[in-house]
Parts: C-alpha cells; sequence; structure tokens
C-alpha cells in the first residue's frame, strides 16, 4: 500500500456520480470542436514547412503518418479511459485507477509539462503571428515588447532591437484565463467559433491550391539521407515523426472535460477519436498539397503555408492563412489552460495539491482559482520563455502521458477484466502495446537536452511530492485514520 495506494474505478466512478460542483454543459460536437480546438496549431502552420525542408522533403506526408498512428492508438486507450472513469484529471487520474498514488503525481506532474508549458509554447507562437499580421496592416507593436528578453527582433527598416518581454504572448493569456473563469458553455462557444475560422481557412487553402500541384515537387519523394541522421532519407522521415507529433497533442485534453460533459460514456469517445481523424485528414492533405505546389527547399519559413499561398498568385490569401493562425492558435491555448486547470483541480481534490486550489466559483461553476494561478504562471512563462526550449519539453511530456495510458490500460483490462467499458479499445493487447511502444520511438527521436530537462523536471516533482503531497494526501490520511 502506501505509495502505491490505488483509488478504484467504482470509488472514481461514484465521484464522478456524485460530485455536481462543476457544469455539466458539454455534448458530442462541444467535444469534437475543443478537440479539433486544441489539435490545429502550430504544428501544421509552422512545423510542416521546416520538417520538409530540413528532415523528410516531400514525405512529411509520411511523417504526418506515423505521428498520426502513434496518436491513433494512444486515443483509443484515452477514449476507454475517459469513458469508464469520466473525471477531470484524465490520465492523472487514470494512473490513480491502475498504478497507485505515485505515479498518478508523477502523470500529473508530467501534464503541466503538456498542458501549461503547451499553452506558453503556443502563446509565443501565437505573438509571432500577430506581430506579423498587425505589420500587414500598418500597426507596428514596439520591437522591445515583441519577444522574450535577449531575441533580436529584424525591423522594417534593416536594422535590429533587442526585445524585453513578450506582450502579445501575456496579453492572449489573460483575456483566455478570463474567458475560462466566466463560464464553460461560454469557453466551449468561443472555441467553436474559433474552430470554424481555422477549419474555414484550411479547407479554402486545400481547395483553392491543389489546383497548382506540380507533381515534379513530389520527386524525390524521400530526399537521400545526406549522412546526417536527421537528414532526410527514412531516418529523417522518422525525425520528422517527431516533430511534427507536436502537431497532433491536443485530442487527450478533451478528456479533462469528462466532468462537464452530459453524457460522458458516450460522447467521449467521439470527442476523442473524431477530432483525432478529422486533424489527421486535414494534415495530409495541407502537406501533400503544400510540398506539391512549392519545392520543399524553399519552405524553410515562418509562415510555409502562407508562402505558398502567395507562390502559387494567391497572394490575397496570405492575410487570411495569418488570420486563420491566429484563430487556430488561440483555440489551442484555451484547451490547453482548460486542461491545465481541471487537472489541478482533480490533484487537489486528492489532497496532493492545497485545498484552495479546487475552489469551484458560485455563480460561474468554474475552479476559478485554479484558472487564475494557471493563467498568471503561464503568462509569466510565455513572457519570458524562448519557443524553442519550450516545444521539445512539451511533446517529450505529452509522449510519456501517453506511455502511461497505453499501459494503464493493459493493467486494468487483466486486473478486472469485468468492468463495464462503455467503450473497448479494439484488440487492446496489439493496441495498447503499440501505442506505447510508438510513443517510446517517438521520445527516443527527439534531441538528448530534452531528455536532461524531462529528468530535472521529474527530480523537481519528486521533492515537492515526498516534502508535501505526500504528507497530505487524502488516501493516506485516511489509510492513517487522520480522516474520515
Ligand atoms: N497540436 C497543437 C499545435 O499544433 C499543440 O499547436
Amino acid at each position: 500500500m502506501g505509495l502505491l495506494t490505488r483509488k478504484t474505478v467504482t470509488a472514481l466512478q461514484a465521484e464522478a456520480e456524485t460530485d455536481h460542483s462543476l457544469k455539466r454543459a458539454l455534448g458530442a460536437v462541444n467535444l469534437l470542436m475543443l478537440g479539433i480546438g486544441a489539435i490545429i496549431g502550430t504544428g501544421i502552420f509552422v512545423l510542416t514547412g521546416t520538417v520538409a525542408a530540413e528532415n523528410a522533403g516531400p514525405a512529411v506526408v509520411l511523417s504526418f503518418v506515423f505521428a498520426g498512428v502513434a496518436s491513433v492508438f494512444a486515443a483509443l486507450c484515452y477514449a476507454e479511459f475517459a469513458s469508464l472513469v469520466p473525471i477531470a484529471g484524465s490520465a492523472y487520474t487514470y494512473g490513480y485507477a491502475t498504478l497507485g498514488e505515485l505515479f498518478a503525481w508523477i502523470i500529473g506532474w508530467d501534464l503541466i509539462l503538456e498542458y501549461a508549458l503547451g499553452a506558453t509554447t503556443v502563446a509565443i507562437g501565437w505573438s509571432g503571428y500577430v506581430v506579423s499580421f498587425l505589420d500587414g496592416i500598418g500597426v507596428h507593436i514596439p520591437a522591445a515588447l515583441q519577444a522574450a528578453p535577449g531575441t533580436v527582433v529584424h525591423l522594417a527598416n534593416g536594422g535590429t532591437a533587442v526585445a524585453v518581454f513578450n506582450f502579445p504572448a501575456v496579453f492572449v493569456i489573460a483575456l483566455i484565463t478570463t474567458l475560462l473563469v466566466i463560464g464553460i458553455k461560454e469557453s466551449a462557444n468561443v472555441n467553436n467559433f474559433i474552430v470554424f475560422v481555422k477549419v474555414g481557412v484550411v479547407l479554402l487553402f486545400i481547395a483553392l491550391v491543389v489546383w497548382h500541384i506540380n507533381p515534379h515537387n513530389w520527386t524525390p519523394f524521400i530526399p537521400p539521407n545526406t549522412g546526417v541522421r536527421e537528414h532526410f532519407g527514412f531516418t529523417g522521415v522518422m525525425t520528422g515523426a517527431g516533430i511534427v507529433f507536436f502537431a497532433y497533442i491536443g485530442f487527450d485534453a478533451v478528456s479533462t472535460a469528462a466532468q462537464e460533459t452530459k453524457n460522458p460514456q458516450r460522447d467521449m469517445p467521439i470527442g476523442i477519436i473524431g477530432s483525432l481523424i478529422v486533424c489527421t485528414v486535414l494534415y495530409l492533405l495541407v502537406s501533400g498539397i503544400a510540398t506539391g505546389a512549392m519545392s520543399y527547399k524553399q519552405l524553410d519559413v515562418p509562415d510555409p503555408i502562407a508562402v505558398v499561398a502567395d507562390h502559387v498568385g494567391l497572394g490575397w490569401m496570405a492575410q487570411l492563412i495569418k488570420l486563420g493562425a491566429i484563430a487556430g492558435l488561440s483555440s489551442v491555448i484555451l484547451v490547453m489552460l482548460l486542461g491545465q486547470s481541471r487537472v489541478f483541480y482533480s490533484m487537489a481534490r486528492d489532497g496532493l495539491l492545497p485545498q484552495v486550489v479546487n475552489k469551484v466559483h458560485p455563480k460561474f461553476r468554474t475552479p476559478y482559482v485554479t484558472s487564475i494561478i494557471t493563467g498568471i504562471a503561464v503568462a509569466i512563462a510565455s513572457g519570458f520563455l524562448n519557443i524553442r526550449e519550450a516545444a521539445s519539453l512539451v511533446s517529450i511530456g505529452t509522449l510519456l502521458a501517453f506511455v502511461i495510458v497505453s499501459l494503464g490500460i493493459i493493467v486494468l483490462r487483466v486486473r478486472e477484466p469485468d468492468l463495464h467499458r462503455p467503450f473497448k479499445t479494439p484488440v487492446y493487447w496489439l493496441t495498447a502495446p503499440l501505442g506505447a511502444i510508438s510513443a517510446v520511438y517517438l521520445m527516443i527521436s527527439l534531441p538528448l537536452e530534452t531528455w536532461m530537462r524531462l529528468v530535472i523536471w521529474f527530480v523537481i516533482g519528486m521533492v515537492i511530492y515526498f516534502s508535501y503531497a505526500r504528507k497530505h494526501s487524502h488516501t493516506a490520511l485516511k489509510e492513517n485514520g487522520a480522516m474520515p
């Protein structure tokens, strides 16, 4: 017992039934939109170009296929858990039910990398797009306020300046945090609108640029390896898969809204798997068309999708695509912040974080204290961090959560085969191990320094667990008889 004390699935299901503090306002369409809201973002609007130019050539499409397959395995496992244990904590809660408290803490701590740091990364990307969009219409944000401290900003007159603070990134976090405090339904409505805009822009790109494909641009489909592992050839395509994996992150955030869903047993699988399928199809089309319309060698730019539109004579679309990207990134931030506050809420309910964190607003019925704390921490980080430092740490953190969730499915199927599972991962004995293996494979393709940062993060997490969380854990207090 002790560190490995588990919460039973039956106890968690009872908790989900009796806890009405959060408002159950979401249906299947909202969840599908939340998923798409979280998924389509920096990945497709920025990384497609970088990976095509540096790692995979036109075979960036294959990189998207590999990363997509790994995500589908994990999505099936998430869907099984989310319909079985519809509680706000997502992977953290699934960890509590299968592997015990210490692992639950490890996953909860790990999810901070995915959600809070994910929101930070995307807010920095959002800032870049907004600055460029505003420049295009003659509004100039002062260079000092455009990026993280020390970043060299290139000015329109050819000169350079050094930034001190990323103001737009902080601004967007403050705005979205306010929305999340006001209400889940309001947040979902704004998300629906944003998703509409960004998917519209993506579909417009597909419909108009497809006519400009020149098949010559697709040959060679996989450019020969240059001798460096990550530069082209099959190894380059796989490195590309590790990088574009970032584009798929987000479908699992749907599961954190389980406690705010009217019929989670039915709707969670639809939201999680449906959003992933829609986005995978869009990604394959966009990356195939982009590399078909323009040589992959020219795509190493911060706004490749807009550059492709410009290249084929659809210059008017470039500003529209920037607008789509800005909308796209806003909803990613929204769903990531939503996910983070719900995970903290669940951890505080179990006593692993201070009780003030799970306070629910009497009128809005949102966990407002955790939303505000998360918002402030993420805003500070977005004002000062560099995007590249943050992004790979987000991917490795998410992949680790996928590994644990996939293994959790196997553990629970073996240990409690008779539980009523509203959604069952098909051929779980194959799907779940493949989910874990493919996630580990993608983790291995990430740089060593990312691994080092991951280790440091966990050392900090362990110190907090043993100095605070363990002592205040409700399960531990109940075991000692200090809590009824
Ligand atoms: N999938 C999200 C993005 O691409 C995180 O921005």
